[in-house]
């Protein structure tokens, strides 16, 4: 079957793209994941949060003894911490290393900085660029509309400064996503990734203190994102792939039924190891081939909202149906 797809205007051999993820910390697994025949790789975050945090400590240790001898910070006038370097220098051995297509994530937090690091993030040679926007609103001051005229803004600036196509990987959580889907269309963005999963601190009651482990999702939290993507799809005029919950290759198939033009995936194969990606794409084709479906194209958006006969399906929130057939 042909698998080919274009994801943010770049052609992919097949629409398994590898979410942002610690698959890409290493350049073995990078390799493999294209040996093993991923479309393309997301690689993890460059965290502005994480810069500031490793500068404050640089400086930090700079400034150990400087009170006892002050001039022993003019030793050193040239000195600076290394800002994102680490990260770029990590990106370039990776687009080296491969031939698939490779997109760089960004979350910075201060408004200037998204361009800026846009900006050096495309200078290493990415096809493309995921900007991770999601951020936990605490501040009761900030209302809906600010926080999301700050995501427009932040989406607008970056679009115009890079030349590379920009995707922006989605909170669930905004009060109304098709206003914000379209708003970021309407940005000009190539792709709209559906969702972000975050890291939700558990408390260990017994020890009294905060667990913070990523535990890796489950294939049933699929349907959040199946949801929207096919209440999106035809609507928003530019990709949709679908994020969280992929973990086999009739998930692929269902993504791409509800509208998604191409599909990530992390904790499915890091828990069944990269090579599972493989296994996927056999069951995606097999599963084309017995439908009797040659290219995605064949069946994308097939049971999205527009093309469904009921189009409140995806819409109903209640359980009165389920009630009803239960009786
Ligand atoms: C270990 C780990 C590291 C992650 N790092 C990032 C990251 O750097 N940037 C990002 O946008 N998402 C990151 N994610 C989220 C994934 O990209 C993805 O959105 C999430 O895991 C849901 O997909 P899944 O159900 O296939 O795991 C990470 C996830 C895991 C499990």
């Amino acid at each position: 079957m042909e698998l080919k797809t274009n994801y943010m205007g770049i052609e992919i051999a097949n629409p398994l793209v590898i979410a942002a993820s610690s698959i890409s910390s290493m350049i073995d697994r990078i390799v493999l994941a294209e040996k093993t025949g991923a479309g393309a790789l997301v690689i993890r975050s460059l965290f502005e949060e994480q810069i500031q945090f490793d500068a404050l400590r640089f400086e930090e240790a700079l400034s150990v003894g400087s009170d006892r001898f002050p001039e022993s910070l003019t030793y050193l006038p040239e000195i600076q911490h290394a800002g994102a370097s680490d990260h770029l220098y990590w990106i370039e051995k990776s687009r080296k290393a491969v031939k698939m297509p490779l997109i760089a994530s960004l979350n910075a937090a201060s408004p200037g900085a998204w361009t800026k690091y846009a900006h050096q993030l495309e200078s290493t040679g990415v096809d493309g660029l995921e900007l991770n926007v999601y951020a936990v609103p605490t501040d009761p001051t900030m209302t809906g509309k600010q926080i999301e005229d700050q995501l427009f803004e932040i989406v607008e600036a970056v679009v115009g400064e890079v030349k590379i196509p920009v995707a922006v990987k989605l909170s669930p959580f905004y009060s109304s996503i098709p206003n914000v889907a379209a708003e970021l269309s309407k940005r000009k963005v190539s792709a709209l990734v559906l969702f972000n999963r975050f890291l939700q601190p558990d408390i260990d009651p017994q020890q009294q203190s905060l667990r913070s482990k990523m535990p890796m999702s489950k294939p049933h939290e699929i349907k959040l994102p199946l949801r929207w993507t096919a209440l999106l799809y035809g609507r928003v005029a530019c990709d949709l792939v679908l994020n969280t919950g992929v973990h086999s290759g009739l998930d692929i198939a269902k993504s791409i039924l509800a509208g998604a033009t191409a599909v990530q995936s992390a904790s499915a194969l890091l828990k069944n190891g990269i090579p599972h990606l493989s296994t996927m794409l056999q069951e995606l084709d097999a599963w084309m081939e017995e439908h009797g479906y040659a290219r995605l194209a064949d069946f994308r958006g097939k049971l999205s909202q527009k093309e469904i006969k009921d189009p409140f399906a995806f819409e109903r929130a209640q359980y009165i149906t389920l009630l009803a057939s239960q009786k």
